[in-house]
Parts: structure tokens; sequence; C-alpha cells
């Protein structure tokens, strides 16, 4: 059973394979999106570790000159998709997005590098890009020096539609939208995507940032969306961590020491959105200043990071006492606003719980990450390779044949410390 898993895993990333970027699926996603990409490469280790490390250069070689690593480059036309190229507009000789998504690869680079030796020194000029990203984020995203970095667009979190943006996105105005067709309706059912108001939202941003020249330094303080999320920061300090690691061996102890201080300011803030009511982190408004009191993923992924270890037992508890069939899902389920087949309002997404899993573990909470990667083989058993899974009833939803969730089952079988 578990070689049958792994080579249907392996040959949905041979699938999804362009040559040096993988598709996040057929037909929904025609392009290479940034943190699917560099947890793809954790897959494509276990068969490929070359072909994995070019997964990572190739996002990088897409770099903006700012330090920016936009969250899809569209490497190829295709109408299929939008918003594309030309709603975006940056005027990137590849022509990519304007905005970013949760810097993973500094974690990825340094997991590929510890089982792939042989590709160290290839690895060396990603070292000092991927520094660049991390500096850019607290140059762009922390203008007030509070530590902690903001996005400034839901799609940025990489949870699009979670239930956290509801009420500072409302601040989002709808009007003036120039008219556009959806296309994501089209592959795969209405009733799991965003509503028409939300899109509208998300375009509104777009075409202010776009008004703006993509200016990177002024859009946080031009947006009216400046969310502080748990899980994007908690995935920066570990990147910055991982990385200081990786560039202490390289003997660039400069570049070692600014993610350094990078992360333990970042860590030290972090505390600041802990609710021991809800059991975990939460999401801060930075516009109002107040903590949004949205239970969702984004608070757990936290233990990511290396945060305090009672509060990543009160994670592992808290994610025992959702009583979901399967864990983790996206949002507690006896709370406002779940809806356990919507997008990111409930469904359970594999690279989330590969994330929660390797920060438990780490925290000394094995038993709480064994269990999260044993609900989530018997999701690939019973449904599939799908993008997402209702925590309910296990039901496979968005796109099928799905290349991080085939990476992540890779991960979840092959890597050293799991059994
Ligand atoms: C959706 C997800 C995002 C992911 C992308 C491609 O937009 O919300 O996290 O990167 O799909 O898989």
């Amino acid at each position: 059973m578990t070689d049958a898993l792994q080579s249907a895993a392996i040959k949905i990333l041979k699938t999804n394979d362009r040559g040096s970027y993988t598709v996040p699926t057929k037909g929904l996603y025609p392009f290479q999106w940034n943190w699917d990409s560099c947890l793809t490469a954790l897959g494509q280790r276990h068969f490929d570790p070359a072909r994995a490390l070019t997964e990572i250069e190739t996002l990088f070689a897409h770099q903006w000159p700012c330090g920016m690593v936009p969250h899809i480059i569209f490497h190829a036309r295709d109408d299929g998709y939008f918003p594309g190229p030309d709603v975006w507009d940056c005027g990137r000789p590849v022509p990519t997005s304007g905005i970013t998504q949760p810097p993973v690869a500094g974690f990825a680079l340094k997991r590929l590098l510890d089982s792939a030796p042989e590709l160290r020194t290839q690895a060396g000029p990603l070292v000092v890009k991927i520094t660049a990203w991390h500096r850019w984020f607290h140059a762009t995203r922390d203008p007030q020096g509070s530590g902690l970095v903001a996005i400034i667009h839901p799609w940025e979190s990489g949870r699009d539609n979670s239930v956290d943006w509801d009420i500072p996105f409302e601040r989002v105005p709808t009007a003036g939208v120039a008219p556009y067709t959806r296309r994501d309706t089209q592959h795969a059912d209405p009733a799991h995507r965003p509503t028409k108001e939300q899109y509208d939202r998300y375009i509104w941003l777009v075409e202010r940032f776009r008004g703006l020249g993509w200016q990177t330094d002024r859009l946080h303080d031009a947006s009216p969306f400046q969310v502080v999320d748990p899980g994007f920061n908690a995935i920066l300090i570990r990147s910055c961590l991982d990385l200081a690691e990786l560039a202490e061996d390289f003997g660039e102890s400069a570049l070692a020491q600014e993610n350094r201080a990078l992360a333990d300011t970042a860590l030290a803030a972090l505390d600041t959105l802990w609710s021991e009511a809800r059991g975990q982190y939460l999401c801060l408004d930075r516009i109002t200043g107040a903590l949004i009191d949205s239970p969702s993923s984004g608070g757990l992924l936290t233990a990511f990071a290396p945060i305090p270890s009672k509060h990543a037992a009160r994670i592992a508890a808290t994610i025992d006492a959702r009583g979901t069939r399967f864990r983790v899902a996206s949002h507690a389920p006896d709370a406002a606003g779940f809806d356990a087949k919507r997008y990111w309002r409930g469904p359970i997404w594999l690279v989330v719980n590969y994330m929660i899993a390797d920060g438990l573990s780490r925290a000394g909470e094995a038993d709480a990450a064994a269990r999260i990667i044993r609900s989530s083989l018997d999701l690939i058993r019973n449904s599939g390779f799908a993008e997402y899974y209702d925590p309910l009833t296990g039901e496979p939803l968005g796109g099928t044949q799905f290349t991080w969730t085939a990476a992540m089952v890779l991960e979840f079988l092959l890597r050293e410390h799991v059994a």
C-alpha cells in the first residue's frame, strides 16, 4: 500500500512538471505558484534532488529587484486563469503577479540540502536571494518596526478565503472595479469558492496597487487591508532561522546574523497574538489594532516556529478538542463562519498539516504530530490526492491530482523521523 501511494505521488509530480517548474494542477492553476513550488521541492527531493533545487531556483529567477518574490510566475500564456498577467500588469520581463506568498523557501532549501549535500555549492546564490526577500518583508511590511510583517492582500496568506479576513476585508471597497470574468468557478464548484463580493474586493486591491505602479515600498501604507497573520509570520521566522544555519555553514556570518536578528524580534512580538481563551494565536488587524477573534488554522500553524513549549502543548490540545473526523480543519467547526466545503473556511490542506506536525514534533509533541500525519494519510487512502478535503466526511474537494498534496505524502511516508 505504502509503495503504491509513493508511486502514485511521484507520478503526479512528474505529470505536473513543466521542465523547470511544476504547476499546482492542470486546468485550475496553469502557472508557477510561490509556496507551492517550495513545498513541491520537498517531494521532488525524494526521487530527484537536482530537480528539486531547480524548482526553487526557477522561482527566484523571477525575484523582483526590490527583493519581493511574486506569488505567481506566468511562464506560459493560458487564458484559463483570472486574474492573468494583463490585470496585474507589473512590467516584468516574464509576467508575474505583484504580491507575495508565505516565505517557506528558507525552510525548504535547508531541508533539501540536509538530504542532498552534493547540491550545496550550487545553492549558494539562493542563500543571498532568500535573505534579500526576508529583508524586503521587514522593510516594506513592518514600517513601524513592530517585529511582525503584514499581508496586504488575502491571497498573500496562502489561505485565500479564510474567515480571518472577513472583518478587515469589509474596509475594501467594491465600487469601480473593471468588469471581469472569473475562471475559478469554471473549474470548481462555485459553492466551494469565494463569493462575487469577495472577488470584487480581491480585484479592487490589485487595481489599487497597480495604480501605484507596484512600488512595493508604498503599498502597505496605501492598503486598507493590513493584517498580521501569525501563521505567515511563523513561516517567515522558521525560514529565517533555517537560512541562518545554512548561511553559517556557507561562512556567511553577516547573513546568518541578519536572519537570526529578524527571527528573534519576530518571535518576541508573536507573543502579543496569543489568545488564552482560544488556545491558539490570532490575526491582528493592523489598521484598528484589534485582534481578530477567528479560530483558523493560521493560528495553529504558528507551531511551525519555535514558540514557547506551553503554547505548542496548548495548540496540540486545541487541535484534539476540535473533534473533527479528520484533522486539521482550517476553521474551528463550532465557530462562526465554519463551512466544511468552502475554500479555507473549514476544509483541510495537507501542506498546513505538514507544517503543524513538523513544528509540534520539534516542540516535543510527537504524539500530536503522529495523529496529524496518520489522519493525512487516511485522507489520501480514502479520497486520493485532492487539493483539499472536508474535515467531517473526508470528501475530496477542489482540484485533483494536486502537486503539493502529492509532495506532502512523500514527506509523510519517507521523511527520516516518520515511521
Ligand atoms: C490557492 C491557494 C494557495 C495556493 C494556490 C495554488 O490560491 O489558496 O495557497 O498557493 O491555490 O495551489
